[in-house]
């Protein structure tokens, strides 16, 4: 049977994120997070879903990680929870919280899965938000203390860092949307928060270097396949304009020390920035943001048409595709379209030229549940999975600098906005009696990582493709 291989270096691993597994909302002194006060609030979260036990997996981590070693793991992406560690967001530390990500990573490296930390994936201590979150310079600097605290106790264990996961949805879903935590609508905002918090990755990345030597420190960034749906100059227009507020925003301060001019330019006409410009970005600033980092992870789900009668910015509005069959479609609505993760890595590596490329996430909601054999048939997974690996190996032959995969998700989990109504894991949680069922998604990639290859062929059972 015809295969691609990868290198033999290759990193396989799964990921997932701190409040979307964890639970124990109130447990060891953790406090409160904007998804915890976001989430009670009616309205918010499909089925008025919370997070205060997701997945669990604060009570059974030493489970799941068994759970990735009986699947193969060779890496694990996990984010760490600023309100356990510093539940006031800054100062205090809570030793209680630092003893949990202490011996998360000895089981993992016991098993030889090796940790990679991801400071931030979107649980801002409330407090802080309560004093204007990341729209206020302030917080870059409770962030600086939060790595440090963190660094300093994981930093001879944890040898690959990711300071902040998707700013753009951070900033721009949270602060401008308001479809995320905080919930605020305020392009200005958002703006602030956007720099503030490519701020926060630049003081941090000192900061690691410092107490964790020899590792590897970059940050993710979600990039989206963005494509005009004709040829028109609107249409065209739309496209420069939503890629440059996705995509070039968060990757030109990192390796070009600016921001877009002709985004900067959009803003300024809309009113959402001053004539003078940037008035939050301070002397010195971009110098921090681009300090060198040693990778760029990069999470790629789907593309994105952009038109100019309506410029979708939400990850929730559906993208627009031309009316597609709902084949071609996840449970989120989301198109199935492998190629843009190869143009995507491609475009990165000719503009950007990272040292080294990551797919830190990529994956697809599909609610396939455990049949009557215990089963889980996922095989529509398995085909996105499949595709999505042939399309980064076409990118690593077209010399992209591509060294590992990270599939998300390990376990169905808190899908933000939608709660537990869609369901992205390898592996299957019944959130009532918390029981993990390995699905056949994740077999299929446990044979993928033991091969180091992925098969163009599969024994999916899926009669529309084979
Ligand atoms: C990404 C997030 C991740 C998950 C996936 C589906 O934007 O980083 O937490 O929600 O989307």
């Amino acid at each position: 049977m015809e295969s691609k291989q990868f290198d033999r270096q290759f990193i396989w691993g799964c990921a997932t994120s701190a409040f979307q597994i964890e639970g124990g909302a109130s447990a060891d002194g953790r406090g409160e997070s904007i998804w915890d006060r976001f989430s009670k609030k009616p309205g918010n979260v499909a089925e008025g879903h919370d997070g205060d036990v997701a997945c669990d997996h604060y009570n059974r981590y030493r489970g799941d990680v068994d759970l990735m070693k009986e699947l193969g793991m060779k890496a694990y992406r996990f984010s760490i929870s600023w309100p356990r560690i510093l539940p006031d967001g800054r100062g205090a530390v809570n030793e209680k919280g630092l003893s949990f990500y202490d011996e998360l990573v000895d089981a993992l490296l016991e098993r030889e899965i090796t940790p990679w930390v991801t400071l931030y994936h979107w649980d801002l201590p409330q407090i802080l938000e309560d004093e204007g979150g990341w729209p206020n310079r302030k917080t870059a600097y409770a962030f600086a203390e939060y790595t440090e605290a963190v660094s300093r106790r994981l930093g001879d264990r944890v040898k690959h860092w990711i300071t902040h996961n998707e700013p753009w949805c951070a900033s721009i879903l949270g602060y401008q949307t308001g479809e995320h935590a905080p919930g605020i609508k305020d392009w200005p905002k958002a703006l602030a928060a956007s720099h503030h918090l490519m701020l926060s990755h630049g003081l941090s990345v000192g900061i690691l270097r410092r107490n964790s030597p020899d590792s590897l420190i970059g940050i993710t960034n979600a990039l989206m396949h963005v494509q005009p749906a004709s040829g028109s100059y609107e249409d065209r227009e739309a496209y420069r304009h939503l890629d440059g507020t996705v995509n070039r925003w968060f990757m030109d301060p990192l390796y070009r020390r600016c921001y877009p001019a002709d985004i900067v330019a959009d803003h300024r006409e809309s009113g959402y920035i001053s004539r003078e410009g940037l008035s939050f970005v301070y002397p010195g600033d971009m110098d921090l943001i681009a300090a060198p980092i040693d990778f760029l992870g990069v999470n790629y789900y789907s593309r994105q048409i952009a038109r100019s009668t309506a410029i979708p910015e939400s990850k929730n509005a559906p993208r627009d595709i031309f009316a597609l069959p709902p084949d071609q479609r996840t449970d989120m609505g989301w198109e199935v379209y492998p190629d843009g993760l190869t143009r995507v890595l491609e475009r990165v590596h000719r503009e950007y030229r990272p040292g080294q490329i990551y797919v830190t996430e990529n994956g697809a909601a599909y609610g396939e549940k455990p049949g009557a054999d215990g089963r889980v048939p996922d095989s529509r997974r398995c085909v996105y999975l499949r595709d999505h690996l042939l399309a980064a190996h076409s990118a690593t032959e077209s010399g992209v600098p591509l060294l590992g995969y990270f599939v998300w998700s390990l376990l169905d989990n808190f899908e933000w906005a939608f709660g537990y109504t869609k369901r992205f894991g390898i592996v299957w949680v019944d959130f009532e009696t918390q029981q993990r069922t390995i699905k056949d998604s994740a077999y299929w990639y446990r044979e993928v990582i033991r091969n180091n290859a992925v098969s163009l062929n599969g024994a999916f059972n899926n009669p529309n493709r084979y």
